[in-house]
């Protein structure tokens, strides 16, 4: 497992996004267990680019619940359809926001946020989470944000169903009851 990341500070961002794929699937690779893939995810990915805040939500139930994240703390729980992340969930699409303000129904975890891109992580047409980033700058996600994220989205939708379907992996692998 390869425990360091080698992407260049003088990348652009859409080349980091490239170099960050491979390594993400290298990092993960032979890990069973979803909470500590997705928590090195989002460490990767906060440590790549320095953003704000990187975290996962989770459908459980009706609710999104707060998983493996790096940043300040944030709320917990989100109802379907409220908020970036809930709109994410409800209408299976990237939420792309350049200034949280002008969002209505904007869930302020932290009034450091400034913007925000949301990915819902789907597999097979189910939203099982969303992937949430946030930045203290407006404006700071654009499509070539969506474009590096949707991929690593893609491949997360195929972990966590595996995860989820293993029963090797154990309970905390499993977000759908
Ligand atoms: N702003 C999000 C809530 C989560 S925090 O940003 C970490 C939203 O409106 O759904």
């Amino acid at each position: 497992m390869a425990e360091e990341l080698f992407i260049a500070e003088s990348s652009d961002r859409e080349t980091r996004y490239a170099e960050l794929l491979p390594q993400l699937q290298a990092l993960t690779s032979g890990e069973p267990n979803l909470i500590a893939n997705l928590a090195n995810v989002c460490a990767a990915i906060r440590q790549t680019f320095g953003f704000f805040w990187v975290g996962f939500y989770l459908v459980d139930g009706e609710e999104l619940v707060l998983g493996p994240f790096q940043g300040d703390i944030a709320c917990t729980r989100i109802a379907r359809g409220k908020g970036v992340c809930g709109a994410a969930w409800q209408q299976a699409e990237v939420q792309l926001v350049a200034d949280v303000d002008a969002f209505p129904g904007h869930i302020a975890c932290s009034s450091a946020s400034r913007s925000e891109v949301v990915i819902p992580i789907i597999n097979n047409g189910e939203v099982l989470g969303v992937l949430d980033i946030d930045s203290d700058e407006v404006d700071d996600f654009s499509a070539i944000d969506v474009h590096g994220l949707e991929p690593i989205c893609d491949w997360l939708g195929k972990l966590m169903q595996a995860g989820a379907s293993r029963p090797q992996a154990g309970k905390a692998n499993k977000f759908k009851t």
